[in-house]
């Protein structure tokens, strides 16, 4: 199970390769110029070491030349560093497309994850092999961070917003799972597993532990408890508040006239703080929800949100989406 030098960790997912690549590039010229700068001290010293003690050595001018030469040379090999490893960061954090999607609550010290599909589980994932698997993160209290070694792939979990992260394992197995980042007495302790199943016996695995409602259907019943049906609407068709079909994933023009994307963070933000952006042609009226709903709760309205889009994409008789095509720049209002 151990990869080809010790301390690197198993590599499992589509970019452990590359990142491995990257990291033994950067080692590689960093005991590279070590080697050659350690080298040529320890040739100078003893070349020109002093060897009587009247001798007054030549005064050196500079050169200019020289001095062009070992800054442009660092500054090409440190570009080859940030090239490549920008190019990565964006392959890893740009948000997965037909991905699995897995609700992730961290809280001190354990990581609850729910399945689209309704399954929960505690410091433990089952993941199919061969399928990107989108995380979509929050916690209750302080910072974590989610680190798959195996994976590659680490983020921190942040109060108050949603980060999310993907990964594609390709083989099956049993891979640690850690918390990385310093959140209290039993940091340590905060780990698990995810384990990663072939496609057959993942589906097997869900099938085994169905029955627990999904999150889109307990938001749905958070919905219609927390009274968002007042404004809008029974069926989320939209009233006195926008519709919220369709919402998900679409350009929603501001009354500020700037446009943003409704993406995961764009739903809670409406949630928890409505004035902050307000849907062109509707007024500042609707509560904060802020201190009523857990970091749980507010997924599963998030979920529910997102189910009325995927299952109805396009309706809505208020949605102005073609004039946020239009007089709006795709750039976000944030
Ligand atoms: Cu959670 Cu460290």
């Amino acid at each position: 199970m151990q990869s080809w030098f010790p301390f690197i960790p198993e590599s499992a997912s589509t970019i452990s390769s590359e990142v491995d690549a990257l990291y033994l590039y950067i080692s590689g010229v960093t005991v590279f110029f070590t080697l050659l700068i350690c080298g040529v001290v320890t040739f100078f010293v003893i070349r020109y070491r002093r060897r009587n003690p009247f001798e007054i050595p030549r005064p050196i001018e500079g050169s200019h030349k020289l001095e062009t030469l070992w800054s442009v040379i660092p500054l090409l090999i440190t570009m080859t560093f940030f090239v490549w490893g920008a190019k990565l960061y964006f392959q890893m954090y740009r948000p997965a497309q037909n991905a699995i999607e897995v609700y992730v609550v961290g809280k001190q010290w354990m990581w609850k994850f729910q399945h689209a599909t309704g399954q929960r589980e505690i410091n433990e994932l089952h993941v199919p092999v061969g399928r990107k698997v989108k995380l979509i993160m929050t916690t209750e209290d302080v910072i974590h961070d989610f680190y798959v070694p195996a994976f590659r792939t680490k983020l921190d979990v942040v109060p108050g917003k949603y980060t999310t992260e993907w990964f594609e394992a390709t083989k099956p197995g049993r891979y640690h799972l850690f918390c990385a980042e310093y959140c209290g007495m039993n940091h340590s302790g905060m780990r698990g597993f995810v384990e990663v199943m072939e496609p057959t016996a993942y589906e097997n695995w869900l099938s085994g532990n169905a029955g627990q409602s999904s999150p889109a259907a307990a938001g749905r019943g958070l919905y219609e408890s927390l009274g968002c049906v007042s404004c809008h609407g029974a069926n989320a068709e939209g009233g006195r508040g926008p519709a919220l079909i369709g919402v998900y994933g679409s350009k929603v023009v501001l009354s500020g006239g700037q446009s943003v994307t409704a993406d995961e963070g764009y739903i809670r933000e409406s949630v928890l703080n409505p004035q902050a952006k307000i849907v062109t042609g509707f007024g500042p009226i609707m509560p904060s929800f802020q201190g009523q709903v857990s970091e749980e709760q507010l997924l599963q309205v998030v979920a529910y949100i997102k189910s009325l889009s995927t299952a109805k994409p396009e309706t809505a008789t208020s949605k102005p989406l073609p004039a946020a095509a239009s007089s709006a720049t795709p750039k976000a209002g944030k």
